[in-house]
């Protein structure tokens, strides 16, 4: 209760904004204990009433007097053509101010396919040269939570456990926070017994469909694709878009907005 709480600036770059969206959802721990009671969240310019002159001296200030003590969190990524023309924010390009804020970061959060991969503003042929954090920040640890967006109570799962443990959480091979992105959709589908006794919707309203068989030949890239989603769900564990009748599109995977078709195998 002494202890400061962990400084947090969260920057946007391209993106459509619904990783911020899903994280205001999370009911366990409800967002705003994160927000108000576990961390500062001293910059976001989604969420923050400041605005102006004095918000963006914040990215200047907490660098200075927190270095290597902060977490940045990026929600969206940098464009790199024509100098970083496509995405100003405060009259500056975004890698500008996301190489800027980073320099002197703890670790960074890259939240969703944008940050993490590049998503549909990197899909081909990526015109603004739109791509992940990890292509401008080279020299600091960063924890890729993909998903488009990531489920709420993973992205305040991810900031819990660094707070709770004081340490990054262990990631996998591609930066994931094992604990989270460890298995696939298919390992843990409530529909996998119809995937194994080989009963398939084989088209939408069939009678399979209406007795909940297995969305494989659907499209569905539950069996390649790494998430949470039908352990942790959705909407405080009610659903997820399985659940719901449709075929997993691979969100949190890489490239999966170029991988498509989605509704054919
Ligand atoms: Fe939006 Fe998806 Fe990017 Fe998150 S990852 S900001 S949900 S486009
Ligand atoms: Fe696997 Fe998708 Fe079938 Fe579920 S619906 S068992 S994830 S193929
Ligand atoms: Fe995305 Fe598939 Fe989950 S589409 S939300 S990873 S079920």
């Amino acid at each position: 209760e002494t202890k400061p709480r962990l400084p947090v600036l969260w920057l946007h770059g391209l993106e459509c904004t619904c990783c911020s969206e899903s994280f205001i959802r999370s009911g366990n721990p409800l967002s705003s204990d994160v927000i108000l009671k576990m961390i500062s969240l001293d910059y976001d310019d989604t969420l923050m009433t400041a605005a102006g002159h004095d918000a963006e001296a914040i990215l200047d200030e907490i660098p200075n007097k927190y270095p290597g003590e902060y977490i940045l969190a990026v929600e969206g990524n940098p464009p790199l053509n024509e100098d970083g023309m496509y995405c100003i924010i405060g009259g500056k390009p975004f890698v500008e101010r996301l190489k800027s804020v980073a320099a002197n970061a703890k670790a960074v959060i890259a939240w969703g396919a944008c940050a993490s991969w590049g998503c549909v503003q990197a899909a081909k042929p990526n015109p603004t040269q739109a791509v992940p954090i990890d292509k401008v920040i080279t020299d600091k640890p960063i924890i890729k939570v993909p998903g488009c967006p990531p489920i709420a109570e993973v992205m305040t799962g991810v900031i819990s456990y660094i707070l709770t443990f004081d340490r990054l959480p262990e990631l996998d091979s591609r930066g994931r926070p094992a604990m989270f992105y460890g298995q696939r959709i298919h390992d843990k589908c409530y529909r996998r017994p119809h995937f194994d006794a080989g009963e398939f919707v084989q088209s939408w309203d069939d009678e399979g469909a209406r007795k909940g068989y297995c969305l494989y030949k659907m499209g569905c890239k539950g069996p390649t694709t790494y998430n949470a989603c039908s352990t942790v769900r959705w909407n405080g564990g009610v659903s997820f878009p399985i659940q719901s009748g449709h075929g997993c599109i691979g969100c949190s995977e890489d490239n999966f907005w170029d991988n498509g078709p989605f509704y054919s195998r």
